[in-house]
């Protein structure tokens, strides 16, 4: 049984402070979690609790620790930490609003995670193994090497873009060719007179000046490392359009101009003709821009894979609404958006009931924790989104993946995309 929950502040990625959370058990079994941080944020994701004030800007999370250490600790002494749909529920009711806004989404995330971490140690399993099945599936990576809008001070105003190893042989050679053309792009922002320091999620930060720029950079990175654009690497952006979404004009401010969801739609379009390497469009229209999204979604989701973010928030709830309009094939699974496993587990089955993809996602504010590679291999996700080849918070998932795959070695499958 649980007997003890324990939280304590530390620090994100960012140098901002977050919730870890220690789990022990009566067998004492020690089970630890720590909780990201989003910067692009939607409107309605469940809310991280920060105490305001002067301290540390405001963003201590001393209040949510308490929290942990007081309320939810009580609520949880005693029980069984195998019955994680019974223990997320427990805190959502304890929590009693829509949006985790009295204890604390960030409280209670870090609590469900650290208590599956937990009953899995005591059952001397591997976490994936814990909350997956037999059938367990190495998702399909995406790494973010160019960062921009809120991650990075490029200039840039898409926010993510993204590669990924279509074609490998294995989780470790998609990594290896990404490392190659991580170094190669290097080179070739370098030698062009571009700055090679990285943004929050590890991607480089060039002042290239426009999205078209950014992604000849990358085809010719992908070229001169040797592999072909779109057979071999593909192409995925996330514009995190939400960002640059004026709710009041409906336009979105989009690299100097202003332009309707219409036109924002026709410059897409346009995108992925002339660049046949991009295979997946996340966030492309705001949260408040359904209709945008939907439109998008009937005249280019038959061949691009259309990703709902900050339009879902991993909320089942928000996401059925969205099925039902048909918005978007896909969703970006963010454990933090919802706030406790059980319910982005909803989400994640959700997705897969109506045939929707699902891509499991790092915050930009992230931690040493590299839960989400072990949750995203038990939930045969598919997809994964988790940074470059840069900064440990980010290449330590990667290299969780590589474990995992040598644990399960000539029983894990690869995911391949597109998903049939
Ligand atoms: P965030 O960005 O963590 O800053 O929200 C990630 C994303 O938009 O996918
Ligand atoms: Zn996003």
């Amino acid at each position: 049984v649980i007997e003890n929950v324990k939280a304590r502040e530390v620090f994100d990625s960012r140098g901002n402070p977050t919730v870890e959370v220690d789990v022990i058990l009566s067998d004492a079994t020690l089970g630890r979690a720590q909780v990201p941080s989003g910067a692009s944020t939607g409107d309605r994701e469940a809310v991280e609790l920060r105490d305001g004030g002067d301290r540390l800007q405001g963003k201590g999370v001393l209040k949510a620790v308490n929290n942990v250490n007081t309320e939810i600790k009580d609520a949880l002494v005693g029980l069984s930490p195998f019955d994680q749909e019974k223990i997320d529920h427990i805190m959502i009711d304890l929590d009693g609003t829509a949006n985790k806004g009295r204890l604390g989404a960030n409280a209670i995330l870090g609590v469900s995670m650290a208590v599956s971490r937990a009953a899995a140690a005591s059952k001397k399993e591997p976490l994936y193994r814990y909350l997956g099945s037999v059938d367990l599936e190495l998702p399909q990576p995406f790494f973010n090497v160019i960062n921009g809008g809120v991650h990075a001070d490029s200039g840039i105003d898409v926010q993510e873009f993204l590669i990924t190893p279509v074609k490998r042989a294995s989780f470790r050679d998609g990594v290896e060719k990404i490392a190659n053309i991580y170094h190669t792009l290097k080179g070739i922002l370098a030698k062009k007179g571009l700055e090679t320091a990285v943004g929050d999620e590890g991607g480089f930060a060039p002042k290239l000046g426009s999205t078209e720029a950014a992604i000849e950079t990358l085809y010719e990175a992908i070229k001169a490392a040797g592999y072909m654009p779109k057979e071999e690497i593909a192409i995925a952006l996330d514009p995190a359009s939400s960002e640059f979404y004026n709710e009041d004009t409906h336009k979105y401010n989009f690299e100097g101009k202003e332009m309707s969801s219409g036109e924002m739609l026709t410059y897409y379009q346009e995108l992925v003709a002339k660049y046949p390497a991009i295979i997946s469009i996340e966030d492309g229209f705001s949260e408040h821009d359904w209709d945008g999204f939907k439109k998008q979604t009937d005249t280019m989701g038959a061949n691009i894979q259309l990703v709902g973010d900050d339009i879902f928030v991993t909320n089942p709830t928000i996401f059925k609404e969205g099925i039902d309009k048909g918005v978007a094939n896909a969703i970006l699974i963010k454990l933090n958006q919802i706030g406790t496993v059980s319910e982005s587990i909803a989400a994640i089955k959700l997705a897969r009931q109506n045939g929707y993809n699902t891509m499991i996602s790092h915050r930009s504010g992230e931690t040493g924790d590299t839960y989400i590679a072990d949750f995203a291999v038990a939930m045969n996700a598919g997809q994964i989104k988790t940074g470059s080849m840069a900064r440990s918070e980010r290449v330590e998932k990667y290299n969780q993946f590589l474990r995992i795959e040598e644990e399960l070695e000539g029983y894990a499958k690869l995911a391949h995309f597109p998903r049939k």
